[in-house]
């Protein structure tokens, strides 16, 4: 499974290239607000940094202004994935934008039957949102595992991108499906290597290296 971030932030961004376990990058409106950067800037910094895709979203409400929108981002660095809004307008631009052969991100997934519309718009990747799906009382796992099946069962190549990741369980429940991506903030990531065990058994090993006296350089 794929590890996106899910940020605009550069220093996190690196500090989680770091660890080469960094598949790419998604942004929204929100996250670009929260850098404080300008959005062509920080999308070309970050698009240099990563090797892997990197979401710049549009903001048109309409076909037409969407692609121009869309062509724009694209042509910030060629990874660079287009994020369009699961609306009608949404799926006509991801549409003319993959004619072009250009990444698009379906984002703001919020049911299967949407998932599949945009299977059939040609998506690259699907961004159904689980934390906010949970945050309304709906169980987000549930709709990657319906995206999962409906996916499988007529071959489409759409990669589902879980989105909204807030917590460990959702990154394990998504790996346990066969989920291909989970994008996730900077701070959920870090999780992921913590257990208490490793911690308290990493102190026994020392206390006891210490007391042979050994060195290994
Ligand atoms: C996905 O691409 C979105 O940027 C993101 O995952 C939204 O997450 P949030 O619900 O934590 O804002």
């Amino acid at each position: 499974m794929k590890f996106f971030l899910d940020t605009a932030n550069i220093d996190e961004i690196r500090e989680a290239n770091a660890t080469g376990l960094l598949d790419g990058v998604t942004t929204n409106p929100s996250l670009i607000k929260k850098s404080g950067r300008d959005f062509f800037e920080v999308i070309a910094e970050i698009a240099d940094e990563v090797k892997g895709p990197v979401s710049a979203e549009t903001t048109a409400p309409d076909h037409e202004t969407m692609l121009k929108e869309g062509l724009k981002c694209a042509a910030i660095a060629d990874n660079i994935a287009v994020k369009v809004p699961l609306t009608m307008e949404g799926l006509k631009t991801c549409k003319a934008l993959r004619a072009k052969d250009i990444m698009v991100n379906v984002t703001l997934c919020f049911s299967a039957n949407q998932a599949l519309l945009a299977a059939k718009a040609g998506a690259t990747f699907i961004s159904p949102f689980v934390g906010r799906h949970d945050d309304v009382g709906f169980n987000g796992m549930e709709l990657i595992e319906d995206i999962r099946i409906i996916y499988d069962n007529y071959g489409f190549d759409t990669e589902i991108l879980v989105a909204s990741v807030r917590h460990p369980t959702h990154v394990l429940e998504s790996a346990r499906i066969g989920a291909d991506v989970a994008t996730m903030p900077w701070d959920a990531m870090q999780k992921l290597f913590k257990h208490p065990l490793t911690d308290s058994g990493l102190a026994g090993f020392d206390k006891d290296w210490a007391a042979t006296g050994f060195s290994i350089l």
